[in-house]
Formats: structure tokens, C-alpha cells, sequence
């Protein structure tokens, strides 16, 4: 109901009466008092006046689950949302979420993370208020091998919503980093819990720096965030609309193929790697190539030096502009 009232508030652009809400929810007066209570607790600025009604104040970012819901026209995806103040991780969240039978497209999203996670074991520092912290959960039909392209889905969808808000020049840096000035404005963690040859349930991790105003000295080079690039923040919860999306966009054309045939020249656009000298880092060896961009399952083809075409699996490797980051 938080959800209906705050829509029809916005979309009214004028004071609402308490029994115009009550008579178009079926809800007593009581019961929208109490939740316009609530959404001014969550950050909303709504002004209640005696004889007029309730009003909707434009204040920038709400970030609430109402705030977010009010703002995202996905069907499934973020429909049922979970929102909290802090969390050890949201990629936790969403697995425990799961855990409790939370239906595909669950969305946990939080102020801020104590143990957040990015890859290769390493934490994410998350500061509450500057960034968008979220994890999907999805319970895909299809097999575990599948799944492996799905964070780069996510990597388009959050670059196409980056780019919407924005209007930055956002890249993706292969397989699923998201880039802007060759820097990383976006990390994507996705795990997966699998049971024999099916997946139990996969949690897609994005981390968005929005409003992050310095980085400690060793990530200055490396990573960057939507204040810096812009000199201004966006409204985090139109963020996490725009996302979700792009995303339930971009993962219903993956679906009908079960790879990227269909997704891998928009993604190859937008890839910032095509064309320049990568350096690939596997376990077992180190080389350069040319970026050529990704094929159907999402490998990276690079042209070594004596003209073959490596297919680099991700996950493996690890990927780095010979001049920089990109
Ligand atoms: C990376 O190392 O690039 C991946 C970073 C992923 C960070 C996000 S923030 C939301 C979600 N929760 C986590 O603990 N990690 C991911």
C-alpha cells in the first residue's frame, strides 16, 4: 500500500485528500495516515495539512523499498524487494533469502554493507548512502553452464543503466566490470548455489559507486564513482529501476538462446576493450593480444601476436590494459 500511495502522490503533483486515497485503496483513513507515517520515516518528504490532503515533495533520492517500488515497471524483476539499513553483504542477503524460498527476481538491496564482497576473495568497501549495493536472486531452469554468461547480462544491463542516468560514456571492461574514464564505477559479483547438474539458485551482485567522493590512495587510479565522474549524485532508487530494467530486458532475449548470439554485438559495442592490447593473466601463463571482443558463450577472442585467436574463458583470467586499468 506504501507503494500505491507514494504513486499516486507523485503522479497527483498536488495535495491529495486523506479520503480520495482511502476510497481509491479501499483502506480506511487510519490506515493511510499510518503508512504516510511510514514513508516519511523511510526519507519521503510528504507534507500532511488539515482540509487539503496529503502532498509529494520532490527531495531527490528516496531510497526506500517504497521509493525504489514506486519508480521500477519490471514484472518480475525487483517485484519483491528487500531493503535494510545494513547488511553483511547483500550477496548473503539474497542467499538467505533464498534459502527461505524468496521467488526468482528477489531483489536485496542495502544502506550499507559491513562485509561486502568482490571477487577473488576481496572486500568491497561499501559506504552507507554512497552507492547502490544490490543483489539479485533468480532460479533459472536452464543449466549450470549457462550461468557463467549471466553476469556478463549484468554487466550490459547495468552499463545501459549507468549510461540512461547519467549520460556518462560507460563502458563495460570484459567480462563485467563497468567503466567510465577507464576507471571502474561498478563491480558484479554473481554466485551460485548448484545441486548435481541444476542450479538451486543464482545471486547476481551489483555495486555501484555513486556517491563516493574520494578513494583511498591505492584505488585512485582504478575506480571511480558517479559524483566524480558528474560532479553531482542521481537518485539512487531511479538507479536500481533502471537497472532491473535493462536488466529483465536483457535477460529475456538471453533466455530464448541460452548464450549471447543474440546480446554479443550490442555488448561488443559497448566493450572497452576492443582493439587494444590486453594482457591476460591465467594461472599457468601470462600473454598479450589484441582484444577482438566476445563470441556467443561470452569469451573474449584475442589475437596473439602470431595471428591465432585465443578464446579466454572468464573466471580464469584476469584481464589488463598493457597502459592501465583498461
Ligand atoms: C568486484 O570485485 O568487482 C565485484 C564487486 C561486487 C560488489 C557487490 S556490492 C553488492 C553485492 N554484495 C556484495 O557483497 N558484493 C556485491
Amino acid at each position: 500500500m506504501k507503494t500505491e500511495i507514494l504513486k499516486k502522490l507523485k503522479m497527483a503533483g498536488t495535495y491529495v485528500s486523506g479520503q480520495a486515497l482511502c476510497e481509491e485503496l479501499g483502506v480506511s483513513r487510519t490506515a493511510v495516515w499510518k503508512a504516510v507515517r511510514q514513508l516519511q520515516e523511510e526519507g519521503c518528504t510528504i507534507e500532511a495539512v488539515r482540509n487539503r490532503g496529503y502532498l509529494y515533495r520532490e527531495s531527490g533520492d528516496i531510497y526506500s523499498a517504497a521509493g525504489i517500488k514506486s519508480q521500477l515497471h519490471t514484472r518480475i524483476m525487483g517485484q519483491n524487494l528487500v531493503f535494510c539499513q545494513e547488511t553483511d553483504s547483500t550477496n548473503n542477503l539474497a542467499r538467505r533469502q533464498a534459502e527461505e524460498g524468496a521467488p526468482d527476481g528477489t531483489l536485496a538491496v542495502a544502506l550499507t554493507q559491513t562485509a561486502g564482497k568482490g571477487r577473488r576473495g576481496k572486500g568491497w568497501t561499501s559506504p552507507a548512502g554512497d552507492g547502490v549495493w544490490m543483489s539479485l536472486l533468480l532460479r533459472p531452469a536452464f543449466p549450470p553452464e549457462a550461468a557463467s554468461m549471466l553476469t556478463l547480462v549484468a554487466a550490459m544491463a547495468v552499463q545501459e543503466g549507468i549510461s540512461r542516468m547519467t549520460g556518462l560514456d560507460c563502458k563495460i571492461k570484459w567480462p563485467n566490470d563497468v567503466v567510465v574514464d577507464g576507471k571502474k564505477i561498478c563491480g558484479i559479483l554473481t554466485e551460485m548455489s548448484t545441486e548435481a547438474d541444476y542450479i538451486r539458485y543464482v545471486v547476481v551482485g551489483i555495486g555501484i559507486n555513486v556517491g563516493i567522493r574520494q578513494f583511498p590512495e591505492e584505488l585512485k587510479d582504478k575506480a571511480t564513482s558517479v559524483y566524480l565522474c558528474l560532479g553531482r549524485t542521481v537518485s539512487r532508487a531511479r538507479l536500481v529501476a533502471e537497472v532491473m530494467e535493462a536488466w529483465e530486458k536483457y535477460y529475456d532475449i538471453f533466455k530464448e538462446t541460452l548464450d549471447l548470439r543474440n546480446l554479443r554485438e550490442e555488448y561488443n559495442q559497448e566493450l572497452v576493450n576492443t582493439g587494444k592490447t590486453v594482457q591476460i593473466m591465467a594461472q599457468e601463463q601470462s600473454y598479450t593480444g589484441t582484444a577482438l571482443g566476445i563470441d556467443s558463450r561470452g569469451q573474449l577472442l584475442v589475437e596473439t601476436g602470431d595471428g591465432s585467436v585465443r578464446q579466454v574463458m572468464s573466471g580464469e583470467v584476469s584481464v589488463r590494459g598493457v597502459y592501465g586499468y583498461v
